[in-house]
């Protein structure tokens, strides 16, 4: 599985790093980032479900996420 962040569709609502902070992060602004564990574009292995959660909470649908 792969995650993105659509930059332009952030808003900084901060859902996906409230609810998986290993796997998103925030910038100064509060936009989310992705973390050291996803800035490869890859899902840790075990973590899908917690990617989509992320995803699926995010009113912006800007976690963006790729099944492979
Ligand atoms: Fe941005 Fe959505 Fe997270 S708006 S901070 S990607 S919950």
């Amino acid at each position: 599985m792969k995650v993105q962040i659509d930059s332009k569709l952030c808003q900084g609502h901060g859902r996906c790093y409230d609810l998986a902070p290993d796997l998103f992060g925030e910038d100064d602004e509060g936009y989310a980032t992705l973390t050291a564990l996803t800035a490869d574009g890859n899902v840790p292995e075990g973590r899908e479900g917690d990617t989509r959660l992320a995803a699926a909470n995010c009113p912006e649908s800007a976690v963006l996420v790729f099944e492979e």
